[in-house]
C-alpha cells in the first residue's frame, strides 16, 4: 500500500461502521488462525521414566516414547499436521564427540519411529543440533573456546541420515553453522532420501529466550559461555536475511524465524522477500511468559490465539508453539 487507502476523510469514513457488529467483524477479517498452521514441539526423554513436568515452562512434559505415541494420535485427532521431536537424553551418556547423535537407536530416533507407527500420516519434524547429546551443551563440536563449524557439520550430516532412516518427513538444522543445509542436501539426495525436506532454522539469534528449553532438554546447567559465535546478533536485520538467502540457495524448503513474537519484523520481511513457505518458532521463554502471567491471573488465556494470530497476520505459513494442542482443540 503506497499511497493512503483512505480516499474519503472523516465524517464520510467512519472506520467503525465495519467493527459494529460481530457479523460485520467477520465479513472484514483478513487473517485466519488454523490447526492446519501448527506444529507441535514435543520433548521426548530416555530417563525420567514417566511423563514429567518442566519447571520453566509449566503444563509442558518430558514425554516417555510410550507417552509420545499418545501425544501423536492426539495431534493427529486435533488436526496438527506436525510434531517436532526435541530429545532430553541421559545426562550420563552426553560426550565431547557427540556420536549418539547419529546413533539409529538413540532417544530422537526412538521417537521418530515410535511416532510412524502409531499415526503414520502425521508429519515428524526434527531438530538438527549436538545440544542435546554434548557433554557441554553446545550446538557444534567444541576445542578449546572454539565452536568448530565443518568438523559440526560432518556431524550434523550423519545425524540428519540417521533421522531421515528413522523415518522423518521435515529435517529441522538448528544449529547455525555455516555450509549446513547444502551438506545436508547433498547427502539425503544420494542416499535416496530425495522427499525428505528440509526446513532451516534459517534466522535464528542468539536469544535470550531459550532458557526455559534449555532446562527441558537438561543442557541449561552444562552450557559453557553462550552460542554468539554461531546465532545470529538480535541487532542484526540484514544478516538474517543473508542466511535466509544463503540457506534457500543451499536447498532448504522452508525456513523459519526464532524466535518469534520479538522478531515479526524479521517474519514479514522474509515472507514478501523470498517467497518461500515462511515459518516461526514461539519458543520457550515465549510460552513461559505467557503461560506464567495466564497462571498468575495477569493475562487472560486470550492471549494465546493472538499471539498466533499475530504470526499470521506478519506473513507466517505456520508456528511451532508448545500451545499447539491447546489451540487446535479451543479452534475445532
Ligand atoms: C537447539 C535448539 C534450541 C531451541 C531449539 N533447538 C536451543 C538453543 O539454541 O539453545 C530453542 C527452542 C525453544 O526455546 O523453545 N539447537
Amino acid at each position: 500500500m503506497s499511497s493512503n487507502p483512505i480516499l474519503a476523510p472523516f465524517p464520510q469514513t467512519r472506520l467503525r461502521r465495519l467493527r459494529r457488529t460481530p457479523a460485520l467483524r467477520a465479513m472484514v477479517n483478513e487473517t485466519e488462525l488454523s490447526a492446519a498452521n501448527l506444529i507441535w514441539p514435543v520433548f521426548v526423554t530416555e530417563v525420567d521414566g514417566a511423563d514429567v513436568e518442566i519447571p520453566s515452562m509449566p503444563g509442558v512434559v518430558r514425554y516417555t516414547v510410550e507417552g509420545v505415541k499418545a501425544a501423536a494420535e492426539r495431534a493427529a485427532r486435533l488436526g496438527i499436521p506436525a510434531i517436532c521431536v526435541f530429545p532430553h537424553s541421559d545426562e550420563a551418556l552426553r560426550t565431547e564427540t557427540c556420536e549418539r547423535a547419529w546413533d539409529p537407536d538413540n532417544i530422537g530416533n526412538q521417537a521418530i519411529r515410535a511416532i510412524k507407527q502409531v499415526a503414520p500420516d502425521l508429519t515428524v519434524m526434527t531438530d538438527i543440533a549436538l545440544d542435546p547429546y554434548n557433554a557441554n551443551g553446545h550446538d557444534g563440536l567444541v576445542r578449546g573456546s572454539e565452536i568448530l563449524n565443518d568438523e559440526t557439520v560432518e556431524c550434523l550430516v550423519r545425524m540428519g541420515l540417521a533421522q531421515a532412516e528413522a523415518g522423518a518427513d521435515i529435517l529441522g538444522p538448528s544449529d547455525m553453522m555455516d555450509g549446513r543445509i547444502g551438506a545436508l542436501r547433498a547427502a539425503l539426495e544420494k542416499r535416496g532420501h530425495k522427499d525428505v525436506a528440509i526446513m532451516s532454522y534459517a534466522a535464528k539469534f542468539a536469544s535470550g529466550f531459550y532458557g526455559p528449553f534449555r532446562d527441558a532438554v537438561g543442557a541449561a546447567g552444562r552450557l559453557v559461555g553462550d552460542k554468539k559465535t554461531y546465532q545470529i546478533n538480535p541487532a542484526n536485520r540484514q544478516e538474517a536475511l543473508r542466511c535466509v538467502a544463503r540457506d534457500l540457495a543451499e536447498g532448504a524448503d522452508m525456513v523459519m524465524v526464532k524466535p518469534g513474537m520479538p522478531y515479526l519484523d524479521l517474519c514479514r520481511e522474509v515472507r514478501d522477500q523470498f517467497h518461500a513457505p515462511t515459518f516461526a518458532y514461539q519458543v520457550s521463554g515465549e510460552y513461559a511468559m505467557i503461560e506464567g502471567a495466564i497462571r498468575q491471573g495477569w493475562l487472560s488465556r486470550d492471549v494465546v490465539l493472538e499471539s498466533l494470530l499475530a504470526f499470521r497476520r506478519a506473513g507466517c505459513d505456520g508456528v511451532l508453539t508448545y500451545f499447539a494442542p491447546e489451540v487446535a482443540e479451543a479452534l475445532a
